[in-house]
C-alpha cells in the first residue's frame, strides 16, 4: 500500500483554505493508503511562539484534525516534535542542501518580503525540513493545496540527491496529490490573493466561525459595481467568491448565479447570502465536533500518544537505515 504524508503548521485556527486544499483529502485517503498525518509544530517555530501560543495552537490543530473526520485508528495522527527523527534527518538533509536553492524558494522571498526583521536559518531551511517531513516515511503521496508545489518539487530534490550520493535508491519521490486531480487554491474574501492565515482580518473563514461571524465576513467580501455587458470576464474579487461557491455549493447554485452574471442581472448580495449559508452547512458538523473534542483532554492525549508511537516506529526504521548508508556504524 501507498504510504501518503501530510502536515498543517500550528499557527491558529483551520480555514476553508486549509480544508479543502488538504484536510478533505486526507479523510478520503485514510480509507484508502497508509497515512500519516501530523502537526506541523517544529515548523511553527520560525515565527517565535510563546510557550502558551505553541501548546493551545498544537491543540487546536489536533482538535481540528479530529473533528473534520480523521480517524486515529485509521490514520497515524502525531505531533512533529514528538518523532526526533525528523529532526535528525532534517540535520543530514542541510548537508546537501544548497544556500542558492533554498534562496529562490518562493515562500521564502516572500517571508522575506512580508517580515524582513525575521529572516532565520529554520525559514531559509524550512522546505528541508519539509522533505524530512515526508521521506522520513517514505511518503510517495502528500495531499497539500496548490501553493505547496514548489515545496513537494524541492523534497524530490533532496531526496533524489541523497540517493546519488550514497548511490542508493533508498527514498521514493513523493508527489503533490488532491483527489480532484487539480490541486487547489482557495481564494480569501479581502478580492486579492489566497484565503490565508495572516493576510489580514476578514480574509479567512475558519471553521470553528460562528454562523454570525462567517454571515458577517462574507457579506463584507470586496465586490466590484456589476457586470455592464453580457458575458463579460470576471473581475478578480468576483471570481474568487465563485471560486469559493466552486467548493461549497451545488453545480446547480453555481450555475444559477453564474447565468445571472452573464445576463447583468445579478445581485450581490443574494450570492453572498447564498454563499455564507453554503458555507454554514459545510463547516457546521465541524464546528460542533471541534467543541466536543477540545474538552476531551483524555481522548486528545490518548491519540497524540498512539500517534507518536506509530510514527516514531516508522521513522525509527528510516533513521537506523539512513545512518547504516551514511556511514555511522558501530564499533
Ligand atoms: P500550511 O500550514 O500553510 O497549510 C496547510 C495546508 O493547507 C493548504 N492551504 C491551502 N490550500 C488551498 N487554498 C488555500 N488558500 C490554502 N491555504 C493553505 C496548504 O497547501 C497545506 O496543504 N509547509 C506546510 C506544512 C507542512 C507539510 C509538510 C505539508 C510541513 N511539512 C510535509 C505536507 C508535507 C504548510 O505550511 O502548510
Amino acid at each position: 500500500m501507498e504510504t501518503v504524508v501530510s502536515g498543517i503548521r500550528s499557527t491558529g485556527n483551520l480555514h476553508l483554505g486549509n480544508y479543502y486544499g488538504a484536510i478533505q483529502n486526507f479523510v478520503k485517503m485514510q480509507y484508502e493508503y497508509n497515512c500519516f498525518f501530523f502537526i506541523a509544530d517544529l515548523h511553527s517555530l520560525t515565527t517565535h511562539p510563546t510557550p502558551e501560543n505553541l501548546h493551545g495552537n498544537v491543540k487546536q490543530v489536533l482538535v481540528e484534525y479530529l473533528a473534520a473526520g480523521i480517524d486515529p485508528e485509521k490514520a497515524t495522527i502525531y505531533i512533529q516534535s514528538d518523532v526526533p527523527e525528523i529532526s535528525e534527518l532534517y540535520l543530514y538533509l542541510n548537508m546537501n542542501a544548497y544556500l542558492g536553492e533554498l534562496e529562490r524558494s518562493t515562500s521564502f522571498k516572500d517571508k522575506v518580503r512580508a517580515n524582513p526583521e525575521n529572516v532565520n536559518a529554520g525559514l531559509l531551511t524550512y522546505p528541508v525540513l519539509m522533505a524530512a517531513d515526508i521521506i522520513i516515511h517514505k511518503a510517495t503521496k502528500v495531499p497539500v493545496g496548490k501553493d505547496q508545489e514548489q515545496h513537494l518539487e524541492m523534497a524530490r530534490t533532496f531526496a533524489n540527491r541523497f540517493n546519488r550520493l550514497y548511490k542508493n535508491e533508498y527514498f521514493p519521490e513523493a508527489f503533490a496529490f488532491n483527489f480532484s486531480a487539480n490541486l487547489v487554491k482557495i481564494p480569501g474574501l479581502d478580492g486579492k490573493g489566497k484565503m490565508g492565515k495572516s493576510e489580514g482580518e476578514g480574509n479567512a473563514v475558519y471553521l470553528s466561525d460562528s454562523p454570525e461571524a462567517i454571515r458577517k465576513k462574507v457579506m463584507r467580501a470586496v465586490t466590484d459595481g456589476g457586470p455592464t455587458s453580457e458575458n463579460q470576464e470576471k473581475p478578480v474579487e468576483i471570481q474568487n467568491l465563485f471560486d469559493i461557491m466552486k467548493v461549497v455549493s451545488s453545480t446547480e447554485t453555481l450555475k444559477h448565479f453564474d447565468n445571472l452574471y452573464n445576463n447583468c442581472q445579478i445581485r450581490y448580495g443574494d450570492l453572498k447570502k447564498q454563499l455564507a449559508e453554503d458555507i454554514i452547512i459545510a463547516t457546521t458538523p465541524i464546528r460542533e465536533r471541534i467543541n466536543d473534542i477540545a474538552n476531551d483532554v483524555d481522548y486528545l492525549r490518548k491519540v497524540a500518544g498512539l500517534g507518536a508511537e506509530k510514527a516514531r516506529e516508522s521513522a525509527g526504521k528510516t533513521i537506523r537505515e539512513v545512518r547504516e548508508i551514511i556511514g555511522f556504524r558501530r564499533f
